[in-house]
């Protein structure tokens, strides 16, 4: 059988699929105006027969994981149908979604019951109006009557990013108030360093912030490293007794982030991203078109595995392709 493996040993039995560039929120850090139509190319996102396509041939290169991304995935009105074709027709066995969680109170239980084996949900504060201030919109209340169903109805595996913000959400009073959340809840909460992008240079210089300020947090709060039983995820997560959810750190900047890079890309418009900042990225959709271009899609795919560089180079200031994270998703 054919496997996903790259030059530097490291597999991938984990891809993320953006679905949709659309968004209705307008994260400072992101989509500061809002998601902007271009209608010279007219929304063009995969359709349902490429994603099948798609998720059947990763399947057979031993892919088990797959993320749904967007933009907002849950905009797109066959949302659940893919989720469907990924679980049944391709066989993928765990499917995750990031949602900005934007109506989950009412789309929890849809959820809960099309399969998803997983949820991260980006709340970037506890507090209404920082909320409201970063995102563009006031929906943290429904955001967290969403959360409470998920755990009512006793969906497992939920997680919460919030984009690390200097003098936004990143004071010990900020931290304190996430500890008391998941002191509580069985909910991890990562705490992600912001990320330059072609976008967003001027947000970036102000609000960026290293994540050593959480990490010096957590242990002067004796929060414990959790070096054994780590997810398969980028984070640094970290656990106390007292505590029924996990911190984590997610800092693509740290010098041994991508050394267990375990994750492909793909976007909305069918290109293959090899990093979420790599400027290596070809289109594959000219084989979803067809069910027998199967074996030319999976040659295509394995041969791409050679240009998968050891790092993403964000420190040096590259940001590859990456305008925004709405097109691949984060
Ligand atoms: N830096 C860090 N995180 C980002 N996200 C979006 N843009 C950035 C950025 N520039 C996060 C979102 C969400 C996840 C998909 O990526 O807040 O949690
Ligand atoms: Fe939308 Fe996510 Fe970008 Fe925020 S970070 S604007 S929720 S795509």
């Amino acid at each position: 059988m054919q496997t996903l493996k790259d030059s530097f040993g490291r597999t991938f039995p984990y891809i993320r699929l953006s679905i949709t560039d659309v968004c209705n929120f307008k994260c400072g850090y992101c989509l500061p105006n809002g998601y902007q139509v271009d209608k010279s190319d007219n929304r063009k996102f995969l359709r349902l027969e490429e994603i099948k396509r798609l998720a059947k041939v990763f399947s057979k290169l031993g892919v088990s994981k797959m993320r749904l991304t967007g933009g907002e995935p849950t905009v797109r009105k066959d949302f659940f149908e893919i989720i469907k074709i990924l679980k049944n027709d391709a066989g993928i066995k765990r499917v995750v979604i990031t949602t900005n969680g934007y109506h989950l109170n009412e789309k929890a239980k849809m959820l809960v019951d099309s399969g998803i084996n997983g949820i991260n949900i980006s709340i970037d504060s506890l507090e209404r109006n920082i909320f409201k201030n970063i995102t563009g919109h006031d929906r943290l209340p429904e955001i967290l009557q969403g959360i409470k169903i998920l755990q009512q109805l006793n969906f497992e595996n939920i997680k919460i990013n919030a984009v690390l913000l200097n003098g936004i959400n990143a004071s010990e009073k900020d931290f304190d108030l996430w500890g008391e959340f998941i002191k509580e809840n069985k909910v991890d909460l990562r705490y992600i360093e912001l990320m330059q992008t072609g976008d967003n240079l001027n947000y970036f210089n102000k609000y960026h912030i290293s994540s050593k300020i959480f990490k010096d947090y957590l242990n002067k709060k004796k929060w414990i490293y959790q070096t054994f039983g780590k997810d398969a995820g980028p984070s640094l997560n970290y656990i106390n007794p007292d505590y029924k959810g996990k911190f984590g750190i997610i800092a693509p900047y740290s010098k041994d982030f991508c050394r267990t890079c375990n994750r492909l890309r793909i976007t909305s418009r069918g290109d293959l991203r090899l990093c979420l900042f790599g400027n290596t990225g070809i289109s594959i959709r000219h084989l979803l078109q067809r069910d027998d271009q199967i074996e030319e899609l999976q040659d295509l795919i394995v041969g791409q595995m050679k240009f998968k560089k050891v790092s993403h180079y964000l420190e040096l200031g590259e940001t590859g392709l990456t305008k925004n994270l709405s097109t691949t998703g984060g």
